[in-house]
């Protein structure tokens, strides 16, 4: 498949028949010539420095019911958690200190945190934090809430597309959520001015490799300033408990895809790697990946915002994987830079 990963290198893109080939006929060869190649076009823009984002959990109430998802509304078992704007702005307190300069709030979609509410944090974190750039992910939201939170200082937003079939989408969410609506928020997002992720779960229940081959084309189309893919895992209380996770290897494969497709992309070495791979994290900044997006919530809610099963770091604190990040960084010849990675264009 060399040719192919050439043609990649060279064009930046693949026709989908081609996406589907180079997948399904992957060697262990191809895979080390993939790696080496978005290692060195990383390394050409970013140098060997990783950018952290803290991760802040705010909340995991969700009016949403996604099949995969361990805080989907009809989970009874989750014990469910809002932090106040106090607690919120005391973890970015903290995660200033540790060096953080972009702060993630992520939450389930919470009716509770109304426009205002937001508007008002996103507000006093500016405030406090001028230097810092502010990236919300809280789902799905008119582009009115979208603009107001711009306007309130916030500078990106994630938001995974999930999948970008149809019928794909389907299999995986409640029929009130559809894809055309995600697709509509994205581009909402991007004409207002916010750098913007979507990403996929690799290994999802009902994924196929053509799936998969269009989730790379709708990402090149889209030309988003982040991706942000994992594994799909498991989590012991929705419709998948019995579905296999995702394979670290094709996800690991896939980042080194879209480190090709676009070279200046911020792509982490997501958390979810981590959890089914004691390396994951490690290997995904081998693979090309550039963002590692650390947990800045209180420890006491860490194991609330389970979306899957076995979620490492959640009994650990702030600086503690700091510290740990830190060196695992080290261990592949990388090194954390204490900036807010912002987008570039080339
Ligand atoms: N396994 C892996 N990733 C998941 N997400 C949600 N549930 C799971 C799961 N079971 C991902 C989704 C979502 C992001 C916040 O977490 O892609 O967009
Ligand atoms: Fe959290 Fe290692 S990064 S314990």
């Amino acid at each position: 498949m060399k040719h192919l990963i050439d043609k990649l290198y060279e064009t930046k893109s693949l026709e989908k028949q081609e996406f589907i080939e180079l997948i399904q006929n992957r060697s262990k060869d191809d895979e080390e010539y993939l790696f080496k190649l978005a290692r060195g076009v990383s390394q050409k823009i970013f140098g060997n420095k990783i950018y952290l984002r803290g991760l802040i959990e705010f909340t995991n109430y969700c009016r949403n019911d996604c099949y995969y998802c361990g805080i989907r509304k009809s989970n009874q078992n989750a014990d469910r958690y809002r932090l106040s704007k106090e607690e919120i702005l005391s973890c970015c307190e903290q995660g200033h200190k540790l060096g953080f300069r972009t702060f993630v709030l992520q939450g389930g979609e919470d009716g509770y945190y109304t426009d205002e509410k937001i508007v008002d944090i996103v507000s006093s974190i500016r405030q406090e934090y001028p230097d810092c750039a502010i990236t919300l992910s809280m789902g799905e939201k008119s582009r009115k809430s979208y603009q107001k939170f711009f306007d309130a200082g916030a500078n990106r937003y994630l938001l995974r597309h999930e999948t970008a079939n149809e019928e794909h989408y389907k299999k995986l969410h409640p029929e009130n959520l559809s894809l055309q609506n995600r697709k509509r928020c994205l581009m909402n997002l991007k004409e207002i001015g916010y750098q913007v992720g979507c990403g996929f779960m690799v290994g999802s229940p009902f994924q196929t490799v053509q799936n998969i081959a269009e989730d790379l084309l709708f990402i090149k189309e889209l030309s988003p300033q982040m991706i942000g893919i994992g594994p799909f895992i498991a989590h012991h209380d929705t419709c998948f408990a019995n579905e296999p996770n995702g394979s670290v290897e094709l996800t690991l494969f896939l980042v080194a895809v879209i480190r090709l497709m676009i070279p200046n992309a911020l792509i982490p070495a997501t958390t979810a790697l981590g959890t089914l791979d004691r390396r994951g994290r490690e290997q995904g900044i081998l693979a090309g990946a550039n963002v590692l997006m650390p947990n800045l919530s209180p420890v006491k809610v860490r194991k609330k915002y389970a979306l899957y099963d076995n979620k490492i770091c959640t009994g650990e604190e702030a600086a503690e994987c700091n510290v740990c990040l830190r060196n695992r960084v080290s261990s592949v010849g990388y090194e954390i830079i204490e900036n807010r990675g912002d987008f570039k264009e080339i």
